[in-house]
């Protein structure tokens, strides 16, 4: 296939899931289901205004475009905070849609004509933004009381019993983080470049921690002892009343998407806060990796002294080797994927949860900042940490293992998990 091939199934591929999202009457999509969340017809203008600018407008916002600056300002994220966008004068749905698809078609051709060398970043950008902003709407979906919208997702594959709790040792050394345009010419600004960092040796979870693990945490009073908690951590907890990972209910079922179900044990454990992460990995007597651990763990080959592109290997992403694209609507159990295992026999690194990191957003020695210079540059040095890997709900054709997301320490609507780690 073809670089233009390729991007445009990834183009249609995103397109046929954010309409899927959005598959919903009018009154529904304008509704905020949480000050944290846009109403879903925000997301849906945003996505088509975000590919006009970066693939018919140069990224230039002062080129005309379809919108009125008035009505293109309001899908400005830096200008409306989430708990604003029901307010604002939004195109209805039937207008978000025909405008989508006009960008759209026009984006199409655009890449019809791109030259044969060139590797078309700017496509793979707006494929990542408009995957990225699918999970986002999940998330909302997720937090949307009431009877259910969507089904309770497709089957997974089986766990294996006994590699909960359980770790796996990567030695000390040096290693390449990040990677470069060369080998992975999607990568975002953030992920690049590549350079060489020496980390002493550790000790990493072979998988993410579980919701068995989890509510031992629960019934030995992990919530209500602030000794395993950080101070800033232990305020929010305060403050947010904070008893159990969001959407668990307190007659030991949770909520997923408006279904109440039992809580599987062997079943990474999700929604949960940096600050809870941390301290319940205080209470296991280890620490959350920083994301250079995270990240050698993944992708470090030390029988050949390289990177890998996946964690297994260099094949793309399967139903075999991890659980990615969003149909599952949820993590996979531990052990289900032992083919998905990195050099060092860590599984599950990619797919399933968002892991927290002990990591500030930083960049990279060298950082450059893409097209989209407000995507990464804004957020570092705030009060964001980095979370890696991607959860179930991430487009396998956007993932990397130097992919690198962030969000502030409290948030926990996002399908965020933990892996553990210690010094070794
Ligand atoms: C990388 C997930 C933190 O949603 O804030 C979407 C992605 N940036 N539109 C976010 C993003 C602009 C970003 N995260
Ligand atoms: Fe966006």
């Amino acid at each position: 296939m073809t670089v233009r091939e390729t991007l445009a199934r990834e183009l249609t591929a995103a397109r046929d899931r954010t309409l899927r999202l959005v598959d919903f009457d009018d009154a529904e999509l304008g509704r905020q289901y949480h000050p944290l969340m846009s109403p879903l017809v925000w997301d849906l203008a945003h996505i088509g205004q975000q590919e006009e600018l970066w693939l018919l407008r140069g990224g230039n916002p002062d080129r005309p475009g379809m919108l009125s600056p008035d009505v293109e300002r309001l899908y400005d994220a830096f200008v409306h905070p989430r708990a604003r966008r029901a307010d604002l004068p939004l195109l209805p749905p039937t207008d978000a849609r025909a405008y989508c698809r006009t960008v759209r078609n026009q984006a199409l051709d655009t890449l019809d004509a791109l030259p044969d060398e060139d590797r078309g970043f700017n496509f793979g950008l707006v494929i990542s933004h408009e995957n990225q902003h699918d999970e986002t709407m999940l998330q909302a979906l997720n937090l949307r009381a009431g009877p259910p919208l969507l089904d309770r997702g497709t089957p997974l594959p089986a766990g294996r019993p006994g590699v909960a709790g359980t770790s796996v040792l990567v030695p000390g050394g040096e290693f390449v983080l990040g990677v470069d345009a060369v080998t992975e010419p999607h990568s975002l600004d953030n992920e690049r470049p590549a350079h060489v960092v020496d980390i002493p040796a550790f000790r990493i979870g072979r998988v993410p921690v579980t919701n068995g693990e989890w509510q031992q945490f629960v019934d030995d009073g992990g919530y209500h002892q602030p000794r395993w908690w950080s101070q800033a951590g232990w305020a929010h907890r305060m403050q947010a009343s904070l008893l159990a990972p969001q959407f668990w209910n307190p007659d030991g079922t949770r909520t997923r998407f408006g279904h109440v179900e039992a809580i599987a044990a062997d079943e990474p454990v999700q929604h949960v806060t940096y600050f809870e992460a941390e301290a319940y990995a205080a209470w296991a007597g280890a620490r959350l990796p920083t994301e250079m651990e995270w990240e050698k763990a993944c992708v470090w080959d030390p029988a050949v002294g390289a990177r890998r592109r996946y964690p297994w290997g260099s094949s793309a992403p399967t139903a075999q080797l991890a659980n990615l694209g969003g149909d599952a609507r949820r993590p996979a159990p531990v052990g289900a994927y032992p083919a998905g295992a990195s050099a060092y026999g860590a599984e599950q690194l990619l797919g399933d949860v968002w892991e927290w990191t002990s990591s500030p957003l930083r960049p990279w020695p060298g950082f450059t900042p893409m097209i989209y210079e407000r995507y990464s540059q804004p957020f570092f040095d705030g009060d964001y940490r980095v979370l890696r890997g991607g959860s179930w709900a991430v487009a396998p054709n956007i993932l990397r293992p130097s992919f690198r997301n962030w969000d502030h320490p409290i948030r926990r609507q996002i399908f965020s998990g933990v892996r553990l780690a210690w010094d070794a």
